[in-house]
This record gives C-alpha cells, structure tokens and sequence, in this order.
C-alpha cells in the first residue's frame, strides 16, 4: 500500500471517530453481547421499532471499540454506486470517489446502514461479498477489488413492523448477520432515558411514559406504531421549553402519530389523563 494512501486513509479514519461517549442507557446484556460479535467482526443486524436506541447505541459501541462510524441512512432512490462509488468528472479530469461503503471497508470502520429495507433488493446484495469469509468488495466500474480492513465491521437496522411484503430482506441477505432484538425499555428505564435525554423531572418523564404505554397497547388496533422514545424525548425538550404539557404532548407524541380523527381523539384523551 503506497505511503500516501496509508496517510489519507488514517486522516480518514480519525475523521470519523466518535470523539464524546454517547450517553446510553443499557437495557439488558446488548453491549456485551455486540462486543462478543464485534471481536470476530460479525455482521450484525439490530432489529427494532423506530426510536427506540438502535442509532444510538452503534455511536456508543463505536465510541466503547474506539472504531470509526460510517452511517448511510438508506432510501429507495439509493443505487449501489452511493454505496460503492463512482467515477466523477473535475477540472483535472475524470477521478474515482469512494463510497462509504468502500471507504469502510479501507479504514476498518463500522459501517452502519440505517432501515436497510428502505433500500432496493439490487442495492443491498452489493454487501454480500462483505459478508462472507473473503471480505471484499468489488468495484467493477474501477476494476479494483477491495480487500476489508482487519477492523471492518457492517451494522444494519431494520423494523420488523412495518415491512410489506415488497420490502423485506431477502432470506440470501438476512442469512449472513448475527441479530439483536431491540424495543422500547421497560418503564423505569425509558423514565431515565426521557429525563436524562429531555431535560425534564423523572415524575414528568415518567408520565410520558405512561401516555406512550397506552398508545403502544394500541399498536395493531388502528396505529402502525407506538409513541417511540424518541418522540417522547421530544414532547419532554418541549416542556423544558416553557410549552404547557398538554400541548407539548399533543405536538410531539399524537400528532405525529396519526391523522384518524378518532384514534387523535383517543389518544388526546390518553394525555389528558396524565396531563391536565
Ligand atoms: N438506551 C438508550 N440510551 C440512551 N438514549 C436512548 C436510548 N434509547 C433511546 N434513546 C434516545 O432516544 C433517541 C432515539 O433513539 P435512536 O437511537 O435514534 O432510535 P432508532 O435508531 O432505534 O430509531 C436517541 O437520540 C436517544 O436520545
Ligand atoms: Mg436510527
């Protein structure tokens, strides 16, 4: 490896470290269990509803393995050359761009794909050669093949909720990564994490908690989805702002949530309950 690629590609690596702990609540054995599959650098999928910790704790695993991060939040328009890279043209002629998926893979980061479903089938398969024991990755338009970084890891993250039929993970994909089942924490812990997160009193937190549990009993039964953490950490960032908790209430956590007049009503009168 020629010396200036070494140099750009330690910058590059530095540039993506998680300087700062991330501040994160485990809720059971999921950081030693990711530490055991991270030793052995095995692909890991973290399944669970949106909001619930997922993002937040591959900042946190990165920043605990001192490893570079490199997230790509997939959508449907993404081809596999925003993963692998493409050839652009400058002044100075025609030049090969990295894509974060290479790029990863060169510096031995974890590589993090964000709802990996919302990508197309024809996209994702160009992680496969990633995923078994050869560890490369062909870049067919540059005639090049990437042997991964010793540290190189892929992340992905998905919820099982809400797949149709049309988006899931082909058997050929999901085949190739360890997993770990995420959710929204159990009361007392959610209580600390809204607190902690949202800058409000844990008897306001846990009243959050309290109008989520009510909307995710209704989960299957007229809503999609449950008030996930994350918007109860932004219901609470309202309160701390000066917004009355009725209203900051009705903003972040129902409102998103649905625009059935009767499950809005529902719901308003869950919050009611708890906020006055
Ligand atoms: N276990 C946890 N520890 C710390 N913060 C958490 C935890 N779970 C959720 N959060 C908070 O909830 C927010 C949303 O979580 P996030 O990781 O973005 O969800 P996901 O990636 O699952 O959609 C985070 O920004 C963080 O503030
Ligand atoms: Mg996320």
């Amino acid at each position: 490896m020629p010396a200036a690629f070494s140099a750009t590609a330690a910058d590059s690596a530095a540039q993506y470290l998680v300087r700062a702990e991330p501040w994160y609540h485990p809720v059971g054995d999921e950081v030693a269990h990711f530490e055991a599959a991270a030793a052995s650098r095995m692909p890991m999928m973290l399944k669970g509803p949106t909001g619930c910790g997922k993002s937040r704790f591959v900042e946190y695993m990165a920043w605990r393995l001192g490893r570079p991060l490199i997230t790509v939040a997939c959508n449907e328009d993404m081809t596999a050359a925003d993963l692998v890279g493409r050839f652009l043209i400058d002044r100075e002629g025609t030049r090969w761009q990295d894509g974060p998926l290479t790029l990863a893979a060169r510096i031995g980061a974890l590589c993090y794909l964000d709802e990996v479903v919302e990508a197309r089938q024809d996209t994702v398969v160009v992680i496969h050669p990633l995923t078994d024991h050869r560890r490369v990755l062909p870049l067919d338009k540059k005639g090049e093949l990437v042997e991964a970084h010793p540290d190189f890891q892929l992340v992905i993250s998905y919820n099982p909720g809400y797949q149709s039929l049309m988006k899931d993970l082909k058997p050929s994909t999901r085949q190739r990564f360890g997993a770990l089942d995420f959710d929204y924490p159990e009361s007392a812990v959610e209580t600390a994490i809204v607190a902690h997160e949202g800058g409000v009193s844990e008897e306001v937190a846990g009243r959050l908690v309290q109008v989520a549990l009510r909307s995710r009993n209704l989960k299957g039964h007229g809503l999609d989805e449950g008030m996930s953490t994350r918007l109860l950490i932004y219901a609470a960032t309202l309160i701390r702002s000066g917004v009355a908790p009725a209203d900051a209430c009705r903003i972040a956590l129902v409102r998103p949530l649905t625009d059935d007049v009767d499950m809005r009503d529902a719901l308003d009168a869950a919050v009611a309950t708890f906020f006055a």
